[in-house]
């Protein structure tokens, strides 16, 4: 490791169990210095392990309901305390659709469905900075990530209103991006992930072949959990100080590639 991270202080959203893109990652900014308060919804925390990761890394838990303005503000004041100053880097790991828990098409949506999983999965981005934002909780040349899909962008059926909450979640870093780094210096940016083995992703329908799919059509193959993690710390760290506002895609290749070979060669039957 290279102590990337060294004396930074941050704030982890959404480990919910060793899959968990948010759980790599907090093992990975461990590794590399940095300390952190781990968050997640208080009904997660029930059903989730997230004690045995703040055991590992040393870190205390405050649970927070990410669409919780009063949650939210708590969160923040009482980790610039635990941690001894202001924040330097921010992960949102966050998505829930309750049209695809609940099996509703896209074609048929409940509309109340669709509003609680827009304001878990995009709104509460936007709720999480301006709380950062209006408490000054963020140090300058700090760093705010958030995970996307390419969904966002191009149509895949079974992503449902995910889709839809994606391409908004990606609206909230660049508009709020803007902000952020004229008042504040500090950077916004989206990873948008190849598909990986999670809770949450494992619900979207069809995933198995999905991701085998999208393996296939990588040059260099789907990008890990572990990678997601080492991808998000490169974001975190000073290396990267003037990106900005980005969607940034971590998929292998995948967004770019119109067909690969292998695929050819499962339609051409040769
Ligand atoms: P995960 O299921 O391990 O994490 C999702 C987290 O969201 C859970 O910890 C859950 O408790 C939390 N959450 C749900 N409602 C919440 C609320 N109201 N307040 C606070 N937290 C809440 O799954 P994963 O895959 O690690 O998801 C992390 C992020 O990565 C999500 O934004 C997801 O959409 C994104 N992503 C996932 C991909 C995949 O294929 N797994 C691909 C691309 C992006």
């Amino acid at each position: 490791m290279y102590n990337l991270l060294k004396g930074k202080r941050g704030i982890i959203f959404g480990a919910l169990d060793e899959n968990s893109i948010a759980w790599k990652t907090a093992e990975r900014v461990h590794a590399e210095g940095g300390t952190f308060v781990l968050t997640n919804a208080p009904i997660a925390m029930r059903m989730g392990q997230i004690k045995e990761l703040a055991d590992k890394t040393g870190s205390e838990i405050i649970p927070a309901d990410a669409t919780n303005l009063e949650d939210l503000e708590n969160l923040v004041a009482k980790s610039m305390e635990i941690l001894g100053g202001k924040i330097d880097f921010v992960l949102h790991s966050i998505g829930m659709s309750v049209n695809v828990r609940k099996g509703r098409h896209y074609t048929d949506q409940n509309y109340d469905f669709t509003s609680k999983g827009w304001d878990v999965s995009a709104v509460s981005f936007h709720k999480v900075m301006q709380t950062l934002y209006k408490q000054d909780a963020m140090s300058e040349w700090g760093s705010i990530v958030a995970l996307t899909y390419m969904a966002a962008q191009r149509t895949f059926p079974d992503y449902n209103d995910m889709a839809d909450n994606k391409a908004y979640l990606e609206s909230i870093a660049r508009s709020f991006g803007y902000f952020f780094g004229k008042e504040k210096k500090v950077r916004v940016n989206t990873i948008s992930q190849s598909p990986t083995p999670t809770t949450a992703g494992q619900g979207v329908k069809g995933f198995g072949g999905f991701i085998a799919y999208a393996d296939k059509m990588s040059p260099l193959g789907n990008a890990t959990a572990q990678d997601c993690a080492d991808y998000t710390v490169s974001l975190f760290s000073d290396l990267t100080k003037k990106v900005t506002m980005q969607n940034l895609f971590h998929d292998g290749g995948f967004s770019n590639t119109g067909v690969s070979q292998e695929v050819i060669e499962e339609f051409s039957g040769e």
